[in-house]
């Protein structure tokens, strides 16, 4: 096979975007990703240096790979991560790298995430008061992932966009306010349906508050939302404008209307294992071919074998389902 080949998988999706965690730990605890206490992090040794992830990047992009996601753990506590994002702009065929970050360590970083040519930012705000965020997070500190927020407009990325987990018992009372706030400071805002990727296998069903619960309360607290023209239809979100022209809304619900048939994505863990879903259960090793005398072809290679194993779905709903033995902090969100 030649290297101008795309990527593509046995149900003819072109993967072009790869999540690169470059850390599994966090400087909080949401209980739906890690769990409360005693966490195992891998050893530094174990986590892919800036070297190597910055050659697995350069491999995944002659594949065709040309969109970036960094992911963690919390991916601003990996030191000087801007560094990396500045080689990673840098490599050919890259057109658009974004972080995914919960904002608590942003305000400080923002200059130099800019400088180093970072051009997008999703960061996670499932509430705006102290008490909710604290038990979700089990840590304290929403003022400054909103002072974060504030700060980061004035900085000039091609988007800022926020991620809101919704659940039920938990954040309904939630839901208004995030898209006031939104409105408010003409940021995007996606409600994400709770995926059982829990450390502590608390995940039930009943949680998932859907993506329509979501946007009939929306429509009801402000007015119509309209559909809004597909940019990319591998895009996981269902995107609405609010009919008064005031900002937007996307669903992102892989549970109620899972998004499989569509997904261009490929991820690598920080201990650089390939993954190609959310919920595979089998990996690929990279680490140990980063780490050999293996030269680009063969990691090029493995790339290719990680994808043409991909399956159709990940059935979250079907009596089939396995749950995957890592949570989300250890895949990267
Ligand atoms: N279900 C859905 N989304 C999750 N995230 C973390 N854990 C889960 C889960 N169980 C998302 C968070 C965060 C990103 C890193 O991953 O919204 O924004
Ligand atoms: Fe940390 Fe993000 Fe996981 Fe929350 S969801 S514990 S912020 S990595």
């Amino acid at each position: 096979m030649t290297n101008s080949e795309p990527l593509l998988d046995r149900f003819g999706r072109v993967h072009t975007n790869l999540r690169i965690s470059v850390t599994d730990r966090c400087n909080i605890r949401c209980f739906y990703c890690m769990p409360e206490e005693n966490v195992q992090f891998k050893p530094r040794s174990e986590i892919l240096s800036f070297e190597e992830i910055v050659r697995f990047t350069a491999c995944a992009a002659r594949l065709g790979v040309n969109k970036l996601r960094i992911t963690g753990g919390e991916p601003l506590v990996r030191s000087n991560l801007s560094e990396l994002i500045r080689q990673l702009v840098a490599i050919n065929g890259i057109e658009d790298v974004a972080l995914t970050t919960n904002g608590l360590l942003l305000e400080d970083q923002l200059q130099e995430l800019k400088s180093a040519g970072l051009h997008r930012l999703n960061i996670s705000l499932d509430t705006l008061t102290e008490e909710t965020f604290q038990r979700i997070s089990r840590r304290t500190g929403i003022e400054k992932v909103i002072s974060a927020i504030k700060s980061a407009i004035a900085y000039d990325f091609n988007q800022i966009r926020l991620n809101a987990i919704a659940i039920r018992g938990l954040t309904e009372n939630e839901i208004v306010p995030l898209g006031e706030f939104a409105r408010e400071h003409k940021l995007e805002l996606r409600f994400i349906e709770f995926m059982p990727l829990d450390a502590d296998d608390q995940w039930e069903h009943e949680q998932v508050l859907s993506g329509s619960e979501i946007r009939s309360q929306l429509e009801s607290a402000f007015c119509t939302l309209e559909p809004a023209h597909r940019k990319d239809p591998s895009q996981p979100a269902i995107d609405y404008n609010f009919s008064d022209g005031r900002g937007s809304i996307g669903f992102i619900n892989p549970v109620t209307q899972p998004f499989c048939h569509d997904c261009n994505r490929l991820r690598i863990t920080a201990e650089g294992k390939i993954r190609n879903c959310l919920f595979s259960i089998e990996e690929w090793d990279a680490r140990e071919l980063l780490r050999s005398d293996a030269d680009d072809m063969q990691i090029q290679q493995l790339i290719r074998d990680c994808v043409a194993h991909k399956k159709a779905g990940h059935g979250i709903d079907s009596t089939e389902f396995v749950k995957p033995d890592r949570a989300m902090y250890q895949i990267g969100g």
